[in-house]
């Protein structure tokens, strides 16, 4: 099993949406027996929470439901549980970077890293703005999917 945790600040309204988008992915591909996804925060203000309303209607018109999911906390056994653990934006990166131990390092990216686009390191973070953030969001988070699982074919000889 090839496992990714797609980490940001709250785990309500990023990072929910990146589990959601990438398990629709993989199912699509009939990858789900292969790859397994989850999602957790940086910060446990939201532990036990439902994504943000905002981030579930915004999935909801892409058919993508996230109504399941229920935030949490990273935890130190992530950092050699998971293969890919992806931040969504560089402040994310640096706290993971800091939490984790040396030899997990190597398993921190950056979610965009994925899916090249001049200009744009970072998922914004949506949770104080309007509904045109949460869509913003879910175009970025599609790209860097479609990305991702490319890396992982490569990475780890999942058939086409
Ligand atoms: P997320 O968004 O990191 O994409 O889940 C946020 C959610 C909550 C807060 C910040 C960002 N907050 O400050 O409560």
């Amino acid at each position: 099993m090839v496992k990714v945790l797609f980490v940001c600040l709250g785990n309500i309204c990023r990072s929910p949406t990146a589990q959601g988008v990438f398990t629709a992915l993989i199912n699509r591909e009939g990858l789900s027996n292969v790859v397994s996804v989850d999602s957790a925060g940086t910060g446990a203000w939201h532990v036990g929470d439902q994504p943000d309303r905002r981030a579930q209607a915004a999935a909801k018109t892409r058919g993508y439901d996230l109504s399941t999911q229920r935030a949490r906390q990273i935890k130190e056994t992530d950092f050699l549980d998971f293969d890919y653990i992806i931040a969504m934006d560089s402040q994310n990166h640096s706290d993971l970077s800091m939490k984790a131990p040396t030899n997990a390092l190597d398993r921190i990216h950056m979610f965009l890293s994925f899916a090249p686009k001049k200009g744009i390191t970072d998922v914004p973070d949506p949770y104080y703005g309007g509904a045109d953030g949460f869509n913003h969001v879910l175009d970025l988070i599609e790209a860097a999917s479609l990305g991702l699982l490319h890396d992982m074919r490569k990475r780890h000889f999942i058939g086409d």
